[in-house]
């Protein structure tokens, strides 16, 4: 199974929006430092059952799709890579019921999400996306304007990904839009280090 790329144009109305940023902040102001999860390039947050309840409410989901609701905040740009990373020592996440991520910015910002035409197979986990892209053909399709305005950073590797990956959609982080896309598939965050440091967003990874 492989989930198509969609963006949810005005899917969440401002008054939403308001709410549901009032009680994450709640949420965060109430964990204990031990809670959140650092990455390389930010800070994932838990959120709250309600949180849950209400996006479960919210979003339109597959029969017996589970969701886990974290709030990330970015300080770093990610590079591409997949969102099938199981953490050491998880036992309970299986690759063959990864589903979709979906991307819910709670303001605009400056910034955007790429997604490529490139993705791995179904039950791929995210360490092997480096051997995956290495075997894909050198096409260069990423134009120099695209390039310059999104993906500049200078290094090897990211140069190296870039000349075989294609872009699928670049999507805006606009308040009330929602990007859903496939766990497996290829995408990154743009380089927004000379715009902001604290990009924030609700990340939705779901399970069926
Ligand atoms: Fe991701």
């Amino acid at each position: 199974m492989f989930y198509k790329t969609e963006i949810l144009k005005d899917f969440i109305p401002q008054v939403v929006l308001d709410s549901i940023r009032e009680t994450v902040e709640k949420d965060v102001a109430n964990l204990i430092n031990n809670d959140s999860v650092g990455a390389v390039h930010g800070t994932y947050y838990p959120v709250s059952n309600e949180i849950h309840d209400r996006l479960r409410k919210l979003l339109p989901l597959l029969d017996e799709e589970k969701l886990y609701v974290s709030y990330l905040k970015h300080s770093q740009p990610t590079g591409p890579h997949t969102d099938t990373n199981i953490s050491p020592g998880d036992t309970s996440s299986d690759p063959n019921k990864f589903a979709r991520t979906f991307i819910i910015p709670l303001e605009t910002q400056d910034t955007n999400t790429i997604t490529f035409n490139e993705y791995m197979e179904h039950g791929s986990v995210g360490e092997q996306m480096h051997e995956f892209i290495a075997a894909l053909p050198e096409t260069n399709s990423i134009t120099e304007e695209i390039y310059k305005q999104y993906l500049n950073w200078e290094t090897e590797k990211l140069k190296f990904y870039y000349s075989r990956l294609s872009v699928e959609i670049i999507f805006p982080w606009i308040a009330g839009d929602v990007l859903i896309f496939d766990r497996k598939r290829i995408h990154t965050g743009d380089n927004h280090l000379n715009k902001m440091t604290n990009k924030q967003a609700l990340i939705v990874w779901s399970q069926v």
